[in-house]
């Protein structure tokens, strides 16, 4: 298994790959497997900018579309270049509740190139997880 570093610099790396035309806005993701695999993304905006897919998103449905599943995903790294730490959009947020346990690492980068370790629980208390009734 690789360090929060380690991801996080695939995330940076996925960053210059973003295509962001429209906001000039430039976002990476890392997500890490289980079996030591880590799929990057970033963000394709859209002139229909509805259309458009954040990195977390990239990187999860890739993952997804590999046949990856809840509780195959051990962490996401998540590079941007604020001088804040960059959080998921609660979009993203609610994307990664459906494939991570709650208490799934979520990486943040700010500025100085500090790295937040939060939960995915953090972002998303008492998310919504079932249909059933
Ligand atoms: N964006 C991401 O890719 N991830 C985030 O966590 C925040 C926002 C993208 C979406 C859009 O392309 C641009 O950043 C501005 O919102």
């Amino acid at each position: 298994m690789i360090t929060k570093e380690a991801l996080m610099e695939q995330a940076k790396e996925a960053l210059k790959h973003a295509y962001c035309p429209y906001s000039k806005f430039p976002v990476g993701a890392a997500i890490l497997y289980r079996d030591g695999r880590v799929i990057t993304g970033a963000n394709i905006e859209n002139v229909s900018f509805g259309a458009t897919s954040c990195a977390e998103r990239s990187a999860l449905f890739a993952g997804a579309s590999m046949g990856y599943r809840k509780g195959d995903l051990m962490a996401i790294a998540i590079a941007g270049k604020t001088e804040d730490f960059l959080p998921p959009c609660n979009i993203c947020r609610q994307a990664l509740v459906e494939f991570c346990l709650p208490t799934m690492p979520v990486y943040l980068l700010n500025g100085l190139g500090e790295i937040l370790s939060l939960e995915l629980q953090d972002l998303v208390p008492y998310s919504f997880t079932s249909l059933s009734m």
